[in-house]
């Protein structure tokens, strides 16, 4: 039987990516190091060495690329300012080369007709911002709000769409938890800090907006269902952890104004409380969310696995991507529904999701990317179905457009709907690409 969802025809159709994984040439035209330039430079921080130098060279191969984005149809693009480039030590003096980069870009995408999405912060902090104690520092949150408002001042006629911070969350798991991603510590009471600074800078950006910008502002968070591996009551209250930590850390007080009671579990009793008032900042209200969804985390309890007593149960029946993360596009209808009925209606827009797989070699110039194709078709069908059941969805981003620097795994992990081989540079767009051309199209995603 062949299933075939319409979209409507003012929903909109994109692709993600971000600053530091795609631009290369992080210290062009005066720009600042960011802390990813320097994590990525210390042995042994990212898989085989690599780096961001050159990446996918975007920065000098913009207008190819705007023009594959065209080819492709695309009706939107979501990409993130360096914060380097606009102020190399991160407040003060603006760069001004810096910022024509992104003038450029915007007038290409205009030019191609296709609407810039902008986030501000896609991890890439200012390096001298990270010595000053980054996130975890207080003042963190109004050296942003100032950044922001200098880019709403100087770039806000040829933007309508903003997202303020991608993914606070993976910015303190990984940065102050893990210690995979910059400034790579391991530390609770700096994550409590560098968490409610990243939601006092958000806050900050979106009051710099209300005062001197047109269109829309929002922010974009990672959500991923947690399932408890049985129905053991140690394992579901695992579960109601993860649950707070991972998808409720950040919107709980956006949108009800105060942290999840099992975050206490987590960073500790008897803290210094933050200020009453910056949860009424925190709140300031936001025009849409963006959504990123990969995968469901299945969990269950685990008295050693400290901080969160938590194991990942790994599901050995079900297909899995080269990130070893379960395909599971349920999951994406699940948190569309979970956001409408625990946060109201605001807009939304799947601001990332896609897959990494080790892609067959190209055969006769084409890439048969199929695991890529069926993982998109069955994502795109469970955001349809839970549009189908009321959740306001204005549109989704493909991540990624491009083969691209994945963080602590370098460029070992392909996302892309277009590979590029890094050795000449050259742009080959995938058949994935050129389905989801056909859905854009169409309006529509079928699967048999
Ligand atoms: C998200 C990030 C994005 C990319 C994808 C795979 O968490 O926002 O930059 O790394 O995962």
């Amino acid at each position: 039987m062949t299933e075939i969802r319409t979209f409507p025809p003012n929903f909109i159709w994109g692709g993600a990516t971000s600053a530091y994984q795609i631009e290369g040439s992080p210290l062009a035209d005066g720009a600042g190091p960011s802390n990813w330039h320097r994590f990525s430079h210390l042995p042994g921080t990212i898989l085989n060495g690599d780096h961001g130098d050159v990446a996918c060279d975007h920065y000098r191969r913009y207008a190819e690329d705007v023009d594959l984005m065209r080819q492709m149809g695309l009706q939107a693009y979501r990409f993130s300012i360096a914060w380097s480039r606009i102020f190399p030590e991160g407040r003060g003096k603006p760069n001004p080369k810096g910022l024509d980069f992104y003038r450029r870009l915007l007038d290409n995408l205009n030019a191609a007709g296709i609407q810039p999405f902008v986030t501000l912060h896609h991890w890439d902090l200012p390096l001298a911002l990270e010595e000053l104690g980054g996130w975890a520092n207080r003042d963190c949150a109004a050296w942003f709000g100032d950044y922001a408002q200098h880019v709403f001042h100087v770039l806000g006629d040829r933007v309508n769409h903003w997202m303020t911070l991608n993914e606070p969350w993976v910015i303190v798991h990984e940065g102050y938890v893990t210690a995979n991603h910059p400034p790579a510590m391991r530390s609770l009471p700096q994550a409590r800090l560098a968490a409610h600074n990243l939601l006092r800078g958000h806050a900050m950006a979106v009051q710099a907006f209300r005062a001197d910008g047109n269109g829309q502002i929002g922010l974009v968070v990672n959500l991923e269902p947690k399932h408890a591996a049985s129905e053991q009551p140690d394992d579901r209250t695992a579960m109601a952890r993860m649950h707070a930590w991972m998808n409720r850390h950040f919107l709980d007080p956006v949108f009800l104004g105060h942290y999840p009671g099992e975050l206490e579990e987590i960073y500790g009793t008897g803290l210094a409380p933050f200020p009453e008032d910056d949860f009424r900042l925190i709140r300031e209200p936001i025009d849409f969310l963006g959504i990123n969804y990969y995968s469901r985390g299945v969990v269950r309890h685990s008295p050693r696995a400290l901080p969160f007593r938590v194991e990942h149960v790994r599901q050995h029946d079900a297909r899995h991507t080269a990130m070893d993360w379960e395909v599971y596009p349920e999951g994406l209808k699940e948190c569309l529904l979970w956001i409408k009925h625990r946060y109201g209606e605001i807009p939304l827009y799947i601001t990332e999701n896609g897959a990494a797989f080790d892609d067959p070699e190209p055969f006769e110039g084409r890439i048969m990317d199929t695991d890529r194709i069926d993982y998109l078709r069955g994502h795109l069908l469970a955001a349809s179905a839970a549009m189908a059941e009321g959740v306001n969805l204005q549109g989704y981003f493909a991540w990624s457009l491009f083969d691209n620097f994945e963080w602590a795994f370098g460029y070992s992990k392909c996302f892309g709907l277009i590979h590029i081989d890094p050795a000449q540079q050259k742009r080959t767009l995938k058949e994935s690409a050129r389905v989801y051309q056909a859905v854009i199209q169409n309006r529509c995603v079928s699967i048999v």
